[in-house]
This record gives C-alpha cells, structure tokens and sequence, in this order.
C-alpha cells in the first residue's frame, strides 16, 4: 500500500501537535521531519528537542530526514529524542556505510538520501542495508518547489534495481509532491510519499492529506 508522509516542514511550527494529528486523520501514517544545519542545505529548522516533544504528541513513526554534514554525531541524540528512521544524505556522508550501521545499532530503521544529480546505482552496494531510499525531488532545503521531471526515472531504476537483487527496501520520494505530481510518481514505483506544502500549505491539513492519499492510491490500483 501506498503511504502517506505529512511533512511538518510547511506546518505551523507554533501548533504542531493539532497540524500533525490533523495530517494523521487525513491517512498520513508516518510523520516526515525535516533536519537542516544550514551548512549542508542553505537553510535551519529543528533537532532533537522538537522530535521529543512531537514523540509525546503522536504514536506515529517519525521519520527524520537528516540534511546536515556531520550527522553520525547527532544518530545517539535523534534515538534518544524517540526517532524510528533517520536517513542520511549520500552527499553529506563520508563513511555512508558506518552511518547506516549507527542508525541501526542505535534501533532506528535506516535509509539514505540522494539529491537530484546523484545516480541510483551509487547505492547499489549498500542497498541490502537500508529501510529505504529516500529520492529528493528537488533539491533540498525548502518545502514548495517544483518536482524534478527526471526524479520519475530514479524512481523507476531503483524498482528495477531492487527486483533485479530480491531486495525488500522502500522507495520514498520528497519534493513537489502533490495533485499533479502524485499519480506519475506512484506509478513509477514509489512506496512512500512526503508531502510538506500539498498537505499543509492551504491550511486545512485533514482534508488535502485525505485528497493526496485518495488520489495516489487510485493510481496504484488500491
Ligand atoms: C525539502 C524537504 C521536504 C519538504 C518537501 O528539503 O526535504 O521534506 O518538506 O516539501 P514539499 O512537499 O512542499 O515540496
Ligand atoms: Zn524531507
């Protein structure tokens, strides 16, 4: 089934509670939070005591998008704060393989990252490792832009490439998601859906997570 992740980005940061479980009854079943150092992305949003206090508001996994360069510094702190999966940028790690293997020691569920001009088969080794693939759609930083067209091929390759090793890793994509985004992003294999500005942009996060959702799952076929 095709998952919907509320992407707290472009929620009111002053009521996050009420924004996220209006998002969890819209159908968002995972909770997409986004870190950013301003070093590695040109922009600063929050860390671990925001992902606690969120941890005491909702049951749902947070699934916490790490944009920032130094972060098998930060892995003990994001479990500590409640985390469930934490990914971790290709660009930004040195020692990829090390930092998915902290995630994990530390019980979070691990995934790496790719930005737009980073190629799908750099991850072909590591793949057996990862909970998901996280594919940017736009470059990362801000919630809003518009979807990278060739992000569809990334998607497509990596269900080719998991097929083709028998691997069971999800495929998530964030960026530009939304009502004329979403059919052809579902329909060239992608399991895990963020949406910042579709969910919460207009203001009414129930009903416009519940319209994204209705409309991914008709086109997967659910
Ligand atoms: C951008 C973030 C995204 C952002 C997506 O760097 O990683 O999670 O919230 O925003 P939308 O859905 O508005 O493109
Ligand atoms: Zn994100």
């Amino acid at each position: 089934m095709v998952e919907l992740l509320p992407s707290i980005l472009s929620a009111d940061f002053a009521h996050l509670a009420d924004e996220v479980a209006a998002a969890e009854r819209g159908g968002g079943t995972v909770i997409h939070v986004d870190v950013m150092d301003g070093h590695f992305v040109p922009n600063i949003t929050l860390g671990p005591p925001v992902v606690k206090s969120l941890r005491r508001v909702t049951g749902l996994p947070l699934d916490c998008h790490l944009m920032i360069e130094n972060a098998d510094e930060f892995i003990p702190a994001f479990a500590d704060a409640g985390a469930n999966w934490v990914s971790v940028h290709y660009e930004a790690c040195r020692h990829l393989h090390r930092s998915l293997e902290l995630i994990a020691h530390h019980g979070m569920e691990p995934a790496v990252v790719i930005n737009p001009a980073t190629r799908v088969d750099l991850l072909r080794d590591i793949l057996p490792m990862v909970h998901h693939v996280l594919v940017m759609s736009v470059n990362p930083g801000f919630g809003g832009q518009k979807f990278i067209e060739f992000s569809l091929d990334k998607i497509r390759r990596l269900a080719e490439l998991r097929q083709e090793l028998g691997l069971a890793f999800k495929i998530e994509v964030d960026g530009g998601v939304a009502h004329d985004t979403v059919a052809r992003v579902v329909q060239a294999g992608a399991d895990l859906l963020v949406a910042g500005n579709a969910v919460f942009g207009a203001g009414h996060p129930e009903q416009d997570a519940r319209a994204l959702l209705t409309a991914a799952r008709e086109a997967a076929g659910q």
